[in-house]
């Protein structure tokens, strides 16, 4: 059964939580496994973490949560106080501690988030977190770097904290200090929501997965041949008609604006950018079906339950289609508080290569006019990039050295890449030919081979400064449940959340799964349903 995390809740019968913190304060006046009735595990090592961090020095005792911790953040920064709402509501749940956020920054002890580090090293998304007796505090110079301290902190204490009932505790986090920033600036996640619909709810949920291991770009494929899932006013049949159905047949579905916004705002509040995409030419049945106007022969095909691909495709001389690219465009960019719009670009077999060129040019000529940076998959680079432009590569180890080419070349050339290799971090690949879910065209991928290899030296003749990050695409035509997406994306996931946060240096599989095998308590106890591969040493049940 699954378990959602639900906050925050009531605090439970206060005066047994009290009097149970203050005892387990009370035993351990010696700091680490001093107390008789500590387990040595109860303390965990510092960096025992995922993504590892870029520097860690343990040194001294851990801090206790007691119940009288205050998490204490800057007096004039309402990001600070979000962040800390937002940890007091992780930890409230399993401590039963009232865990108070104060503007009492000049107090001392508890949980300290500092905002505007005058450290440059730290980056746009670095911290800094001090751990001892005394208590713990994290610096950052931006909310998002705080952020992804607050889930540094929370590895940091023992699994049980994630659940959402009283659990005993201690509450220790080891003493000593994490310097922190990520190698790259995209580190994503792409969640397919046209093959099967995902409700508001059922990306959250992801979303607040996601945040866990500092993932900070949420790329979600609203359109294809199945489905059309965001609703544009100018073209209102897109999303009631070609949203109607989904791969097997299913209700479907499609966000409105006002819930798409709702998605917005929650990414942001994980410091999530979202990434929009509407696939074109190519992948494009959906729309086809629900206005025959843009069919070169003005015939509306039928909607689309299959898995197929390939078959679809705007028509390319036909005025129309620019009339609805740019009225798309518009929409979803007037809706889109970040940079980038994805335009797909992939799989256009029903679309001539010269039809192909003048399209995507005309597309990426849309994007720019309203003011955003394209996103194309990296067939993309067979066409003229625009100036800026990102090519989210997915391709395999083995693609032809004439196609990887084109990409390294592009690079070159000033076009930035996102890695999404197929056959390595494909989230829809089945692991073994024994697990249920997932396709298997690139093969299989097993958690050691999603997570051993170097973004940096990928692709050969491709500037590493070219490299802006890694994607984990989810492609959903065998998943339709959040069980499935987590049974997918776990433990896959944090690999590459890995590959994308930590220095090359600490890249090392036989760490690496130690590391991984101590996330499984915590999946457990945030109910994620996970594949459980014999590659990583889990703790025994
Ligand atoms: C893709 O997998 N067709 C981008």
């Amino acid at each position: 059964m699954r378990q959602h995390r639900t906050f925050p809740r009531l605090l439970g019968s206060l005066l047994l939580v009290a009097a149970a913190g203050i005892s387990s304060v009370g035993a351990v006046p010696g700091g680490a496994g001093a107390a008789p009735d500590t387990a040595p595990a109860a303390v965990r090592p510092l960096g025992e973490v995922v993504p590892a961090p870029a520097s860690v020095k343990p040194s001294g005792a851990p801090y206790a949560l007691t119940p009288a911790t205050r998490i204490r953040v800057d007096d004039d920064s309402r990001e600070a106080r979000r962040i800390g709402a937002y940890l007091a509501a992780v930890l409230r749940p399993s401590t039963g501690y009232a865990l108070p956020v104060t503007d009492d920054d000049h107090g001392r002890g508890g949980i300290r988030l500092a905002l505007g580090s005058r450290d440059r090293s730290l980056g746009d998304e670095g911290y800094r977190l001090e751990s001892g007796i005394g208590g713990v505090t994290i610096t950052a110079r931006t909310p998002a770097g705080l952020f992804h301290g607050v889930q540094t902190l929370r590895q940091l204490l023992p699994a049980t904290v994630e659940k959402d009932t009283r659990q005993a505790g201690p509450w220790r986090v080891p003493g000593g200090t994490i310097t922190d920033s990520p190698r790259f600036g995209h580190r994503g996640a792409m969640l397919d929501v046209s093959r099967h619909f995902f409700t508001v709810d059922q990306v959250k949920l992801y979303i607040d997965q996601l945040a866990l291991y500092k993932i900070n770009k949420l790329h979600l494929h609203l359109s294809d041949d199945q489905g059309w899932r965001i609703a544009i006013d100018s073209w209102p049949r897109l999303a009631t008609y070609g949203g109607s159905t989904q791969v097997g047949g299913g209700p479907g579905g499609h966000y409105t604006k006002a819930q798409y916004k709702e998605i917005l705002a929650y990414a942001a509040s994980r410091h999530l950018e979202v990434i929009p995409e509407i696939d074109m030419p190519g992948h494009t049945n959906a729309a086809l079906a629900s206005y025959a106007e843009l069919n070169c022969d003005g015939i509306a095909p039928p909607l689309y339950t299959g898995t197929g691909v390939g078959f679809s495709s705007l028509c390319v001389p036909k005025a129309v289609t620019y009339d609805f690219v740019d009225d798309v465009v518009r929409e979803l960019a007037a809706l889109t508080p970040g940079r980038y719009l994805h335009i797909g670009g992939d799989e256009a077999h029903s679309t001539s290569h010269a039809d192909y060129v003048a399209f995507m040019d005309r597309a990426q000529a849309v994007v720019a006019k309203y003011g955003k940076t394209v996103v194309g998959w990296h067939q993309l680079t067979g066409t003229t990039p625009a100036k800026g432009a990102v090519a989210q590569y997915w391709g395999l180890d083995g693609t032809g050295a004439a196609e990887k080419e084109q990409v390294a070349a592009a690079a070159r050339n000033g076009t930035r890449l996102i890695l999404s290799p197929a056959d390595r971090i494909y989230l829809d690949m089945k692991y073994t030919k024994d697990t249920p879910l997932g396709l298997a065209w690139a093969g299989y991928v097993e958690v050691q081979r999603a997570y051993d290899w170097d973004p940096g030296a990928y692709l050969p003749g491709a500037p590493p400064s070219a490299i802006a990050g890694v994607e984990a695409p989810l492609w959903s035509e065998t998943v339709s449940t959040s069980d499935h997406i987590e049974y997918m994306a776990f433990p896959r996931l944090p690999g590459v959340a890995e590959l994308g946060w930590s220095p090359a240096s600490t890249h090392d599989w036989d760490a690496y799964k130690v590391r991984l095998a101590a996330q499984g308590p915590r999946f457990e106890a945030l109910g994620i349903d996970y594949y459980r591969s014999p590659q990583v040493p889990w703790p025994a049940e």
